[in-house]
């Protein structure tokens, strides 16, 4: 059985562009979903898959990210004095352990890739998570959960992947399938952003990974030789055909590309109506809107 997966890396130092002028102050993980910033979304999803050590890849401008995930003693002992208990827990269920959460900055925005790269010194020889905070799976089981469960079978290099509109292919990692056997895929290669008459499958590669080190050995090796971008995605294709096979993983669940403001506002809506104290209002109102856009049209 492959060893055990307790390290996760969250990327979170891009500039965030498409958010601006928001992310000229606020970084984009820390945007809300309902009440709740995107980042304690990924947060969660890790502890539900066992994850023990969380290492967050930073830039200059996140501190409100490192501020998140601080004891708040002030905050803490008003509401206790006002005997706010359940406000209290929520507020208790955001504070990480002392010494189980690293950050690293990534001085560059060099891509993906250097990011998960800036953290190999935590990771060590061990397999790790990636996870991107800005896609958001709402499932019965946590995704990576899902994933922890399918690679104690297959070992190696496991992605996040889902089928998407052939013309949307473009935009994403799309894997080329040796064996489809259901909801786990054996890969024999993966294309970052291929032209859409060009990819390989409409299979895509979302924001969580299991990865091997040797994934780490790769990074270094390309780190020394590229210039621009360094893709995760190429350092991941360089272990198929090792002994660390790459598999794809279809997830259960409905996935929120929370990078793109259309994707973003529909979250929003998904997680208010799951909501049940603003699930009538919001619906009742979902409603009148679409009957007022029906009837100007
Ligand atoms: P995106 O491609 O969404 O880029 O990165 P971005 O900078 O966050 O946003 P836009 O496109 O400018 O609006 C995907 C993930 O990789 C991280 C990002 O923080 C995000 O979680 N990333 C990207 C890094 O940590 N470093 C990089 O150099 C690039």
């Amino acid at each position: 059985m492959p060893r055990k997966v307790t390290k996760a890396i969250f990327p979170v130092a891009g500039l965030g562009t498409r958010f601006l002028p928001a992310t000229k102050s606020v970084p984009k993980e820390i945007m809300t979903l309902v009440d709740r910033p995107l980042v304690q979304y990924a947060i969660d999803e890790a502890r539900a898959a066992g994850i023990k050590e969380f290492i967050f890849v930073t830039s200059r401008g996140k501190s409100a990210l490192e501020d998140y995930f601080d004891h708040s003693p002030v905050l803490e002992q008003e509401l206790r004095k006002k005997g706010k208990t359940e406000l209290l827990e929520i507020l208790k269920s955001t504070n990480m352990e002392s010494g189980a959460i690293a950050y690293i900055r990534q001085h560059k925005a060099l891509g993906l890739g250097h990011a998960v790269w800036c953290a190999r010194r935590l990771i060590g020889d061990e397999p790790f998570a990636v996870m991107l905070p800005d896609d958001v799976i709402a499932g019965e089981m946590p995704c990576l959960q899902q994933m922890v469960e399918a690679y104690k079978e297959t070992g190696g290099n496991m992605v996040a992947a889902m089928e998407v509109p052939p013309e949307k292919t473009s935009s994403y990692g799309v894997l080329d399938v040796l064996d489809d056997m259901g909801s786990i895929v054996s890969v024999k290669a993966m294309v970052e952003k291929p032209k859409v008459n060009e990819a390989p499958s409409n299979l895509a590669v979302i924001g969580r990974y299991i990865l091997s080190p040797s994934v780490l050995a790769n990074l270094n090796r390309m780190k020394a030789g590229s210039g621009g971008e360094i893709q995760l995605t190429d350092a991941i294709a360089q272990d198929i055909g090792t002994g660390n096979g790459v598999y794809g993983y279809r997830f259960r669940g409905q996935r929120f590309d929370c990078g793109s403001k259309a994707g973003f506002l529909q979250a929003t809506v998904a997680f208010g109506l799951a909501r049940e104290d603003l699930r009538e209002d919001l619906s009742r109102y979902l409603r009148e809107m679409i009957q007022l856009d029906q009837a100007a049209e």
